[in-house]
């Protein structure tokens, strides 16, 4: 097995199941033509945020980590024209060609876009009462996951699903000496997961075209 058999795969994939999306293809091409990094979420693994958000009916969804917008796109096509998603970035430049990319996608109205650290921001969204939300997408710096697990555990209600991405890194959460504050990171968040009453959860490996690595979900069960 290999990357390219994985990126072949999904290119089978998104070639039967997902429509020609001239909104996300801009997106995309304007995020690699500024420099972005390419590590947005394949478009197989955006429309399955797409799908939880409408599963779930989900309305007010809270994304940490923006990007170019690529993965906001999908999350604000799943909470439908009466929705919203509040997307934190830390860095300007990203949040001005995502706010773009939202705004040609026509989601513009749908999409809060904030600048800043994300922990930051998300001390001051729990200070003035912002919440519950529905669903919330972690996908921001690897290092802050348990800090991000908390928060969300403060801006939840009973039943908001929780999705994190980047939870296997190639096998890479399995080195408990590893000095690598992503591993580290990712590490601690399974076990505040493993340890936290409020939440039900699992983690999915994934391969495909970003290599070997996935999602966790869960639902919490209780409010903070
Ligand atoms: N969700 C996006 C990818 C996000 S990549 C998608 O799939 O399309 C991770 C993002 O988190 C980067 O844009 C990075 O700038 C941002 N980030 C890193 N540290 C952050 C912080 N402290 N606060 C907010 N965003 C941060
Ligand atoms: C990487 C991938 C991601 O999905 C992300 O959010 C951050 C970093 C990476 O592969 O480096
Ligand atoms: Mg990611």
């Amino acid at each position: 097995m290999s990357r390219e058999l994985w990126s072949e795969v999904d290119e089978y994939i998104c070639g039967h199941l997902l429509a020609d999306d001239p909104d996300l293809a801009r997106a995309a091409a304007a995020s690699d033509a500024a420099g972005l990094p390419p590590i947005a979420v394949t478009a197989n693994q955006g429309k399955l945020l797409e799908l939880l958000t409408r599963i779930h009916k989900a309305k007010r969804v809270l994304e940490l980590g923006t990007l170019g917008g690529y993965s906001t796109i999908w999350l604000a096509r799943g909470v439908g024209v009466d929705g919203t998603v509040v997307t934190l970035e830390l860095d300007p430049d990203y949040a001005a060609l995502a706010g773009e990319n939202i705004a040609r996608a026509a989601l513009a109205e749908r999409v809060d876009l904030r600048v800043g650290p994300a922990l930051e921001t998300l001390a001051a969204m729990h200070k003035a009462g912002e919440g519950a939300f529905d669903l919330i997408f972690i996908d921001a710096d690897k290092q802050s996951y348990p800090a991000y697990l908390e928060w969300s555990l403060k801006l939840s209600r009973a039943g908001t699903v929780l999705i994190g991405d980047n939870v296997v890194r190639s096998g890479g959460i399995l080195d408990p000496t590893s000095e690598d504050g992503v591993i580290r990171g990712v590490r601690r968040f399974y076990e505040l997961l493993a340890d936290e009453p409020r939440v039900d959860a699992t983690a999915i490996q994934m391969v495909g075209a970003k290599g070997h690595d996935g999602f966790a979900l869960g639902i919490v069960s209780a409010p903070s």
